[in-house]
């Protein structure tokens, strides 16, 4: 395939994928589940209208548009708070769908048009980022709904490991290349660039995330009420907003039943846990008697290859993920238990490290040295470290929401300390001296 039917497909499989968790009756989409998230319509006509700012009016102003400034100023995420969305005058749903189909049948235009090998090609593919982005986005708030369910239950994930969960894998000391460059990923976003050697200390890190079994041991042994294991300010906040368990779970700490998506499950012990805060992870690191790696750490055990000096482009190697190698996509609607994807392992033998849950690290959001940001000039640097009030911690990793075609071993996400909401897990480090 050209790099144009590349990305002319993913914009058609993202396209599918929105329309298919906007597609209930109108009072649904317009409804807002909870402040921390837009409603359905917000995100839908958000999608489209980026892509219009985006592929249609180069991100000028002043070509016309065809949603009129007021209207088109309504899904200016930075202008409007998502707990103030409900309240704005959005696009109904079906002038939101059809604003949507007229930029995308345009922009497939565009792209058809554009010469071969032409810079705007990372243009597309940043926007196809973004819809799928907020098609994660989405799920978090349809993870949040109550009543009846609207979606299924989740597509069969394959069967875990048993002695897996608890383990760990050392990554000796050394250099690596972190971060990537256009040459080896044309589409890589701005923060996951330069590339530039770094030197790492020895480390160990879990060979898989931490699972909901071990959770429970923490919940069991009163992490939740025993302030040494907790920062300062995760202890604030763990008082402040009561946390007793992970979100869903309820009071399935003691029934060992959680609920999301409308549905009542089973709490698998196996199964990576989820809706963690930064600060819960950090304190159950502490009680395990250990710590979160850093985002560097993190992408050394995933990507870098000591055997050949260089970098993979996933863990596991060259090969595009599948459903053999790794949980993505959105259609599991959970984490794959520990021990799943065997095949899937890094050099150092890490297993999971795309996929299932996105996973905390103590790394605040940093450029690399020699950022430059992309046309979407505010896709991150608003939201590095110092340059805002805002306090975020690097995620890694990706979770099962994420599209495959747009996740790397270098993609850096980002949320506050205390959201969990997301699709946010653990895994744990530990310093070596080797
Ligand atoms: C990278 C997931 C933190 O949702 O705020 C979507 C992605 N940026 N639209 C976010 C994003 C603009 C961003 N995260
Ligand atoms: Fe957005």
């Amino acid at each position: 395939m050209t790099t144009h039917e590349v990305l002319a497909d993913e914009l058609t499989k993202a396209r599918q994928r929105t329309l298919r968790l906007v597609d209930f009756d109108d009072a649904e989409v317009r409804r807002q589940y909870d402040p921390l998230m837009s409603p359905l319509v917000w995100d839908l006509a958000h999608i489209g209208q980026q892509e219009e700012w985006w592929l249609l009016r180069g991100g000028n102003a002043d070509r016309p548009g065809l949603l009129s400034p007021q209207v088109d100023q309504l899904y200016d995420a930075f202008t409007h708070s998502r707990a103030s969305r409900g309240e704005l005058p959005l696009l109904p749903p079906a002038d939101a769908r059809a604003y949507c189909d007229t930029v995308r049948g345009r922009a497939l235009d565009v792209l058809e048009a554009l010469p071969d090998d032409h810079p705007d090609a990372f243009t597309f593919a940043m926007v196809v980022s973004h819809e799928n982005q907020h098609d994660e986005t989405m799920l978090q708030a349809l993870s949040l709904r109550s009543g009846a369910p609207l979606l299924d239950r989740g597509a069969a994930l394959p069967p875990g490991r048993a002695g897996v969960a608890g383990t760990s894998v050392l990554v000796p000391a050394g250099e690596f290349v972190l971060g990537v460059d256009a040459t080896t990923e044309p589409f890589s976003l701005d923060n996951e660039r330069p590339a530039h050697v770094v030197d790492v200390p020895a480390f160990r890190i879990g060979r898989v995330p931490v699972t909901n079994g071990e959770w429970r041991g923490f919940i069991d042994d009163g992490g939740y009420r025993e302030p040494r294991w907790w920062s300062a300010e995760g202890w604030a906040h763990c008082r402040q907003a009561a946390l007793t368990a992970p979100l869903f779970w309820g009071d399935g700490a003691l029934t060992g039943t959680r609920t999301r998506f409308g549905h009542v499950e089973d709490i698998p012990d196996d199964e990576p846990v989820q809706h963690i805060t930064y600060f819960e992870a950090e304190a159950y690191a502490a009680w395990a008697g250990a710590r979160l790696p850093t985002e560097v750490e993190w992408e050394k055990a995933c990507a870098w290859d000591p055997a050949t000096r260089s970098r993979r482009r996933y863990p596991w190697g060259a090969s595009a993920p599948t459903a053999a190698l790794a949980n993505l996509g959105g259609d599991a609607l959970r984490p794959a238990p520990v021990g799943a994807y065997p095949a899937a392992a890094s050099a150092y033998g890490a297993e999971q490290m795309l996929g299932d849950m996105w996973e905390w690290t103590s790394s605040p959001l940093r450029p690399w040295p020699g950022f430059t940001p992309m046309v979407y000039e505010n896709y991150s640097q608003p939201f590095f470290d110092g340059v805002t009030t805002g306090d975020y911690r690097v995620l890694r990793g990706g979770s099962w929401a994420v599209a495959p075609g747009i996740l790397r071993p270098s993609f850096r996400n980002w949320d506050h300390p205390i959201r969990r909401q997301i699709f946010s897990g653990v895994r744990l480090a530990w310093d070596a001296d080797v």
